[in-house]
C-alpha cells in the first residue's frame, strides 16, 4: 500500500471513531427522586384461556355443560365392542334436590346436564369422556381429585320440559346402579394412567361423589389424555359438575397451576390488575363481570358470556383473585364495572348509574370491609375473616372507546361515591386526556394509559414520561403495555422494545407509580381434536400447554427489571449515545389503535439505560437494540463499589430469535460475575441485548 493511501485509510478510521465517539454514563449517586414501591405488577383477564386452560387448575373443560347451548362441547360418548351409547345435554332438574343435601345440592344456577342413555352394553365399557383443554396433562405419581354429580332411574325431561312431562318414547332397561368406573386414560381409551370407583345407588336425586385417582411412577408425562366416567350396565345416568383438579399452588381445593404460579413469582409482581380489560366489560351491559356469581361454591357458579368469544366457568372468582394476590405478596388492584360494555352500550351519569355505583360499592366491601359488613361477613363465610388491602380502584376499562362521551359524568359520579364511603382510596381513570378541551374534566388522582406498540414505537417512546410536568399531571398507571412482535408469544426483538420502555418508566417512577404488561399468559395451542384455536391475542408473555410452559423474552425482561430494582432513581448524564437509523421493518409497525400508526423518526437512540440504588447495591440497566457491540465507559459520582459485581444479560443472535413451547430457553438471562468495577469502569454491551449490572457499595 502507498504512503498516501495509509494516509487515506488513517484519516477514514480516524474520521470514523470521531463518529463513533466514546459514550460515558455518569451516574449521580448523590441524587435521585424515589422509585414507586408498586412500579411493576401483573395485569390479568380471561383472554387467550389464561384461566380456563390456563392459570385455573380445573382440568375438565365445559364442567358445567353451559358452553355450547346445542352441543355437549368437549364431551364425547364411550362405546366400547357392541355397546350402544348416546349423550345429550338436557335440563337439570333443579327442583330434583331435595333439601337435605343442604352444601352438597346442585341449584338453580347449574341449569343443564349431560344425560347418558346406555342402550346396549353386554358387559362393555360405556360412558362419558372429557378430553380436557387441549389435553389433560398425566405425569407420574400425581394424585388427582376428582367430583362429579350423578343420578340415575327413569326421570327423562328433555331440556326446558316439566319434570312431570310424559316418559320417553324408547324405553331403556333400568339396571343402572352398581360400580361406576373413573379413569385418566389416553384418548383411544388403550393406556389407563390412574382409576378409581364408586358405588351408585339407585336414587332420582342429585348425589356428590369426590375420590382422588393416583398415577404410577413409571409412567412418561403426557396431555394425549381424557378422563372417562364408566359403567358396563345399561341405563340412564345423568351428570352436572365434573370436575378433576392436580395439585394446586400451595394446595388451594379450588386452585392454579403451580408452574405458572412459580414463574409469576419470579416476576416479583408487587399488584394485580383484575379482572379486565375488555373481560371487566363484557360484550354487553348484562356480560359484565359477574362478581356475585363468581363467589362461593362452585354449584353456585353458573358462569358468564366472556369477551374473548368463548364462557368463562368463573371458577376464577372474586376471592380466587384476591388469593391468588396474597399467595403472591401483591397487592389487589380492582377494576370496578362502570357502565359501558365493549360493543358500545352505555348507562348515562345520573339515577340509571346508581345500580352499577352500589354494586361496585358491594364489590369493594367484599374486599375490604370487616366481618360485620354485610359483604364482609360474606367474604369470612366464604373462609377468609381478613379484609385485603386496597389502595387504587379503578373505574371501567379503556373508556375513551365510549363515542357518547359518557365517562366524565360515570367517572364523577363513582368517584364521589367511593370517597363518601372509602376516602383512603384512589381512583384511577381510564382516560388520559383530563385538561378540559377534552373529555373529562376533573383532575383524576391517576390515569391509566396504554400502549401497543411495535419495538421502534416503544423505543422512540421510552422518553416520554421524562418532559411530563410533575405540577400538573395526575399519576400514571401504564396499566397494559406490550411491545408486540411475535406470535403466541413476543420475540427478541419485543423484549428489547420492552426493555427500553422499561427504563423510561423506571427513571420516571415518581409519575408512573403504577405499570403491567398485558396480556400475561397465552394457551399456545392451535386448533385441533374438534377444539379451535386457543387464543385470540399475539405477543403475549408467557405460553403454555396443558402440560409445559415457557417465559416469552419479554417476560424475561420483565422478571430482571423486578428482581434488580433501588428504591432512589440515580440519575445519569450520557454523553456521546449513539443513534441508530430506522431498520428495513420499521415501517407502519404493529398498532392497536390506528391513531398509534406513525412513520418512524430518521434516528433514535441505540442505547437505553437507567439506574436506581438501595443501601447495599446500585442496578444500572443498560439496553443496547443495535446490532453493534457498544463500549460505554461508566462513572460514578457520590459513592464506591466493590470491583467484583454481578451481570446479568438477555440476548440473542438476531431480533426475531425467541422462545416455544418446544424450544422454551433459547432466550434466557445469564447470570455472572463481573469484576474490574470502580468509581470508574468499562464495559462491552452486546448486540441486541439487555443488561443488568449489580453494584456492590463499600461501606
Ligand atoms: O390486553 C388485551 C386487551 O387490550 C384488553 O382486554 C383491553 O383492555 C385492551 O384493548
Amino acid at each position: 500500500m502507498t504512503k498516501k493511501l495509509l494516509f487515506l485509510s488513517a484519516l477514514c478510521l480516524s474520521a470514523f471513531s470521531g463518529l463513533q465517539a466514546q459514550t460515558r454514563l455518569n451516574l449521580d449517586l448523590t441524587k435521585g427522586v424515589n422509585v414507586s414501591p408498586k412500579l411493576y405488577g401483573l395485569m390479568t383477564e380471561e383472554i387467550n384461556h389464561s384461566y380456563d386452560g390456563g392459570l385455573y387448575a380445573e382440568l375438565i373443560r365445559n364442567r358445567v355443560f353451559k358452553d355450547n347451548p346445542n352441543q355437549p362441547e368437549g364431551w364425547s360418548v364411550v362405546q366400547d365392542g357392541d355397546s350402544k351409547a348416546s349423550i345429550q345435554l338436557i335440563g337439570a332438574d333443579p327442583a330434583n334436590v331435595p333439601f337435605d343435601q343442604g352444601r352438597n345440592a346442585i341449584n338453580a344456577a347449574l341449569t343443564t346436564c349431560l344425560k347418558l342413555t346406555v342402550s346396549q352394553a353386554n358387559g362393555n365399557r360405556t360412558g362419558i369422556a372429557n378430553n380436557g383443554f387441549w389435553g389433560i396433562p398425566v405425569t407420574p405419581s400425581t394424585t388427582y381429585r376428582c367430583s362429579f354429580y350423578i343420578k340415575t332411574g327413569t326421570v327423562n325431561f328433555p331440556r326446558g320440559n316439566r319434570p312431570d312431562a310424559a316418559p320417553p318414547a324408547t324405553a331403556v332397561t333400568e339396571d343402572g346402579p352398581g360400580i361406576i368406573n373413573i379413569s385418566l386414560e389416553s384418548t383411544d381409551g388403550k393406556t389407563i394412567y390412574a382409576r378409581g370407583t364408586i358405588n351408585l345407588e339407585k336414587s332420582t336425586y342429585w348425589k356428590k361423589h369426590e375420590l382422588t385417582i393416583t398415577t404410577a411412577a413409571n409412567i412418561k408425562p403426557t396431555a394425549d389424555a381424557r378422563f372417562v366416567i364408566s359403567s358396563t350396565r345399561t341405563g340412564t345416568y345423568y351428570f352436572n359438575l365434573v370436575s378433576l383438579f392436580p395439585p394446586t399452588y400451595k394446595n388451594r381445593p379450588n386452585g392454579n397451576r403451580i408452574d405458572l404460579m412459580q414463574m409469576m413469582a419470579d416476576m416479583k409482581p408487587t399488584f394485580l390488575r383484575f379482572p379486565g380489560g375488555n373481560f371487566l366489560e363484557g360484550p354487553y351491559l348484562g356480560d359484565a363481570f359477574p362478581w356475585k356469581t363468581t363467589l362461593g361454591l362452585l354449584e353456585q357458579r353458573p358462569g358468564h358470556t366472556g369477551s374473548w368469544g368463548y364462557r368463562a366457568s368463573d371458577g376464577m372468582g372474586l376471592l380466587e383473585f384476591l388469593e391468588w394476590c396474597e399467595d403472591l405478596k401483591m397487592e389487589p388492584l380492582l377494576a370496578v364495572f362502570a357502565g359501558y360494555s365493549l360493543r358500545g352500550d352505555h348507562i348515562d351519569a345520573g339515577p340509571l348509574l346508581e345500580p352499577y355505583i352500589k354494586d361496585a360499592l358491594d364489590e369493594i366491601e367484599y374486599c375490604i370491609g370487616d366481618t360485620k359488613t354485610y359483604w364482609g361477613a360474606k367474604r369470612a363465610a366464604d373462609g377468609h375473616p381478613a379484609p385485603f388491602k386496597l389502595t387504587d380502584i379503578e373505574i371501567g376499562n379503556e373508556d375513551w372507546f365510549d363515542r357518547s362521551h359518557s365517562y366524565d359524568g360515570r367517572f364523577k359520579q363513582f368517584q364521589a361515591a367511593i370517597k363518601a364511603k372509602y376516602p383512603q382510596l384512589r381512583c384511577i381513570s381510564t382516560i388520559e386526556s383530563y385538561k378540559p378541551d377534552k373529555v373529562t374534566s376533573v383532575k383524576p388522582e391517576m390515569v391509566d394509559e396504554h400502549y401497543y406498540q411495535s419495538a421502534w414505537q416503544m423505543e422512540e417512546d421510552a422518553a416520554k414520561y421524562d418532559s411530563y410536568d410533575r405540577a400538573t399531571s395526575p399519576k400514571i398507571f401504564v396499566g397494559e403495555w406490550a411491545t408486540r412482535e411475535g406470535a403466541p408469544t413476543t420475540n427478541l426483538n419485543a423484549a428489547l422494545g420492552d426493555a427500553a420502555w422499561m427504563t423510561g418508566m423506571e427513571r420516571n417512577s415518581d409519575l408512573v407509580e403504577r405499570s403491567c404488561y398485558a396480556p400475561l399468559f397465552v394457551n399456545v395451542n392451535q386448533a385441533g381434536n374438534g377444539q379451535p384455536k386457543a387464543w385470540q391475542w399475539d405477543s403475549d408473555l408467557i405460553g403454555y400447554t396443558a402440560l409445559k410452559s415457557y417465559g416469552s423474552p419479554s417476560y424475561y425482561v420483565q422478571k430482571m427489571f423486578g428482581s434488580y430494582l433501588g428504591t432512589k432513581v440515580v440519575p445519569i448524564t450520557a454523553e456521546n449515545a449513539p443513534l441508530r437509523k430506522p431498520a428495513v421493518k420499521d415501517t407502519a409497525g404493529i398498532s392497536h389503535w390506528p391513531a398509534n400508526a406513525r412513520r418512524p423518526k430518521a434516528e433514535r437512540p441505540a442505547l437505553f439505560f437507567v439506574c436506581t440504588q438501595d443501601a447495599k447495591n446500585v442496578y444500572l440497566k443498560v439496553v443496547n437494540t443495535d446490532d453493534m457491540a457498544r463500549e460505554i465507559d461508566i462513572s460514578l459520582k457520590g459513592g464506591d463499589v466493590a470491583a467484583n459485581g454481578t451481570l446479568v444479560v438477555l440476548k440473542g443472535d438476531k431480533p426475531e430469535d425467541t422462545n416455544t413451547i418446544d424450544e422454551p430457553t433459547k432466550i434466557v438471562p445469564v447470570t455472572s460475575t463481573i469484576t474490574g468495577l470502580g468509581r470508574s469502569f468499562k464495559h462491552t454491551f452486546q448486540p441486541y441485548s439487555v443488561n443488568v449490572i449489580r453494584l456492590s457499595k463499600r461501606k
